[in-house]
């Protein structure tokens, strides 16, 4: 009966929310027959190519206070950063020389980058590197700022929703964050023409199963052109620090029903995920993610952007990591690229 479901979702590329939440529930029969078809539709549109991203972190300082981010705004025990136009060149020659085509400047809601000044950084990372794409992830900006970001280059960028559901968006966030400007934004950006990123966090705090069948009918709906998911994990300076953290199990699960959902999407196999399980960024791919993001943040600044408790790779240079990536995706028969990766309606 799961095998018939699995097999209707890859003929028909959708599901309704009922029959989702079915093979939620019963995950434990039919997970290998899920990964199994996942990781072929990954195999059969992109091939055992593996699209790596280069991260940057530039700001710890973050406007907002999210209850279960370790960079949110109340935390007074971190040590906040912010990285210079020149150290964040600096990191995207690394990168170039490494091999990245792609380079994604994440951040929290930091005002200190003024539309004037992150333009200027993008202007400048297309004038070196033509060939490669701009991603950004700085959270909630005005229309306007967007599309002067767009304007200076910007390529791509990736605002997670975290949830669909607005009374359980409500519970993760303090009453002056909006779930309609979220969703306002993530509308704007599609406009605007940005490769655009959505994404969720996996066993979240107060989510059910019934949330997570409702991602997938909202993500159909959205068809952005990357999803990014990982395992909610907690920080321990935060409200939420003694939830339950998301399993490997779940998420590959999650990862699965979307490239089946959205056969080419581009789909990371996250740190969270590789955080949570040693084995987690393999298991990530071979359940039908395409995509990985090494970090190419200076090791000096990496432990303090901690989302999270324990994050994988604060100690390693970009080299050491991309080296690790490769060796591992080696094992699993897939290799790393060096190309942009753009995203293709057709493939
Ligand atoms: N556990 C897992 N993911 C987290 N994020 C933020 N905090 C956590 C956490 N504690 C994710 C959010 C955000 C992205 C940058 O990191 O989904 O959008
Ligand atoms: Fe919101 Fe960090 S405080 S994602």
């Amino acid at each position: 009966m799961y095998k018939k479901l699995i097999d209707k979702l890859e003929k028909e590329t959708y599901l309704t929310k009922e029959e989702y939440l079915a093979l939620i529930k019963n995950r434990d029969k039919c997970r290998d027959y899920l990964s199994q078809k996942a990781f072929a539709v990954k195999e059969k549109n992109f091939g055992n190519k593996i699209y790596i991203r280069g991260l940057v972190e530039i700001s710890n300082y973050c406007k907002n206070n999210c209850f279960y981010c370790g960079i949110r705004r109340d935390n007074e025990n971190i040590t906040r950063f912010r990285l210079s136009k020149e150290e964040i060149l600096s990191c995207c020659k690394k990168g170039y020389a490494l091999g990245f085509r792609t380079f994604v400047l994440q951040g929290g809601e930091d005002a200190y980058y003024t539309d004037g000044l992150l333009c200027e950084i993008i202007r400048e990372i297309k004038r070196l590197y033509p060939d490669c794409a701009v991603t950004l992830s700085l959270g909630e900006r005005s229309y306007e700022s967007y599309k002067a970001l767009k304007k200076a280059g910007a390529d791509r960028y990736l605002l997670r929703h975290e949830t669909c559901n607005r009374a359980h968006y409500e519970k993760l966030h303090p009453k002056e964050m909006s779930f309609d400007n979220r969703l306002r934004c993530i509308e704007e950006l599609k406009a605007l023409g940005y490769q655009t990123g959505v994404g969720f966090m996996v066993g979240s705090p107060y989510q059910s199963e019934d949330d997570l069948a409702e991602e997938l009918v909202f993500l159909k709906r959205i068809e952005p052109q990357m999803v990014g998911i990982g395992p909610f994990l907690t920080h321990r300076d935060t409200p939420f620090r003694d939830f339950k953290n998301g399993t490997a199990e779940l998420t590959t699960f999650m990862l699965s029903l979307i490239r089946l959902t959205l056969p080419n999407v581009l789909l990371p196999s996250t740190t969270a995920l590789a955080t949570v399980d040693p084995f987690g960024r393999e298991a990530g791919i071979l359940a039908g993610a395409n995509v990985i993001m090494p970090n190419l943040s200076p090791v000096s600044t990496r432990e303090k952007y901690a989302l999270y408790d324990n994050k994988v790779c604060t100690g390693e240079e970009a080299a050491q990591c991309i080296s690790c990536v490769k060796l591992r995706m080696e094992k699993i028969n897939q290799r790393i690229v060096i190309e942009k990766g753009d995203y293709k309606d057709e493939l």
